[in-house]
């Protein structure tokens, strides 16, 4: 075991303590350059200290430019403010039907029965301690992924003083949602922009000099994935490349990151993608392709386009094909509720291919 009681004595490293400042999900104190949209959203908020009903706001714009964080960021204010008006915040691709909404509202509100209870006695619940107060903001993070709306048409019913933020991708998912859901949120619309080359370059600084022992990084190197980042539009992206070239650097027992570590910590990225869908099979890679010639159409049309190919394939293994591509973030998976040929799925070529699986 002589290796690891090297590691053990090597107790300098390249990164502070507060390493986890380059965590996707670390709540920095100040968000910066999203100052304009937040004070859009504490206006939404505003009639609840008034103990009038809150307006209602959709939230959309790409991956990584800061919708969770900023919005996240309004809501630690708020607790900090006030516990009169209660924050709540689901995240819709865990938690994705409106049974388990109601659930998860009930545990944030500090309610613990909800063993063998109902979506609607859970909603009734919710309403009692919600309406017995000044009011509620509640967030649906990644709304687009929501199975069904019920629970969105509940709280507009029952809940007297709240504003609900929906936060997505896809500012369209909000127009298949049915019409009296619909007609009750009315809500505002905010797009976030993606950042500049030299916002992104500041708010990776600003996150690299808080995990980052002073003067270890050299410029180049920090200026290189800062474009990187900028060029692809992600921050989540920028702090991924960031805390790699750091450890790669460290691996090497560096005291310094420099140009070769950050173009290293890029091949990574790159590599990662061409590994994994190295990893797929054949009928996955023609889906694939198949999907990306077709991008945004119905499951149920792609399975008929990939059938007539003389494709000998259930439409149950096709969906597990499609799932599994979801998995490993070559497409996502849209789903809508209502309209004439009721649920179904819109397929879209990786867009939003997230990093939070490396
Ligand atoms: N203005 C900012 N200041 C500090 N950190 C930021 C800022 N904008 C984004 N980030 C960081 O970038 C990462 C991605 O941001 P966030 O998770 O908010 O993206 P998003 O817009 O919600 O993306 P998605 O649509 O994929 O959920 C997070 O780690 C976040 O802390
Ligand atoms: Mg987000």
């Amino acid at each position: 075991m002589s290796m690891f009681k090297d590691m053990l004595k090597d107790t300098e490293s390249l990164f502070t303590t507060n390493v986890e400042a380059l965590d996707f999900d670390y709540l920095p104190k100040l968000v910066p350059f999203r100052e304009a949209e937040q004070k859009q959203i504490a206006n939404c908020i505003k009639p609840l200290f008034q103990k009038r009903n809150g307006r209602n706001i959709l939230v959309h714009g790409k991956p990584g430019i800061g919708k969770t964080v900023a919005i996240k960021h309004i809501l630690k204010e708020l607790e900090e403010e006030t516990d009169e008006i209660f924050p709540i915040y689901i995240n819709c691709w865990q938690t994705t039907t409106s049974f388990k909404i109601m659930i998860e509202i009930c545990n944030q509100l500090g309610y613990k029965f909800t063993q063998n209870k109902k979506t609607e006695e859970l909603t009734k619940v919710v309403k009692d301690i919600i309406n017995q107060n000044s009011g509620a903001v509640i967030i649906f993070d990644e709304i687009d992924k929501v199975e069904d709306t019920d629970f969105l048409y509940l709280l507009l019913e029952e809940v007297y003083r709240k504003t609900i933020i929906l936060i997505t991708n896809y500012k369209s998912w909000f127009t298949q949602v049915d019409e009296r859901t619909r007609s009750r949120l009315i809500p505002d619309l905010l797009e976030f922009k993606e950042y500049t080359e030299q916002e992104t370059i500041e708010i990776l600084k600003a996150r690299m000099q808080y995990a980052f022992v002073p003067n270890v990084w050299d410029d180049d190197a920090f200026n290189l994935l800062a474009k990187k980042a900028a060029e692809m539009k992600d921050i989540r992206t920028g702090l991924f490349l960031i805390k790699e070239a750091g450890q790669i650097a460290e691996d090497k027992s560096k005291k310094k990151i420099e140009k070769e570590d950050a173009l290293q910590a890029i091949t990574k990225l790159e590599s990662f993608s061409i590994k994994s869908s190295n990893d797929l099979v054949d009928i996955e890679k023609e889906i694939l392709e198949m999907i990306k010639k077709n991008n945004e159409m119905k499951i149920g049309d792609l399975f008929k386009m990939y059938a007539a190919k003389g494709k000998d394939i259930s439409y149950r293994t096709f969906q597990r094909r499609i799932k599994k591509l979801e998995e490993g973030k070559f497409i996502n998976i849209q789903k809508l509720d209502g309209g004439a040929e009721g649920k179904t799925s819109i397929i879209k070529y990786g867009e939003s291919k997230k990093l939070t699986d490396f």
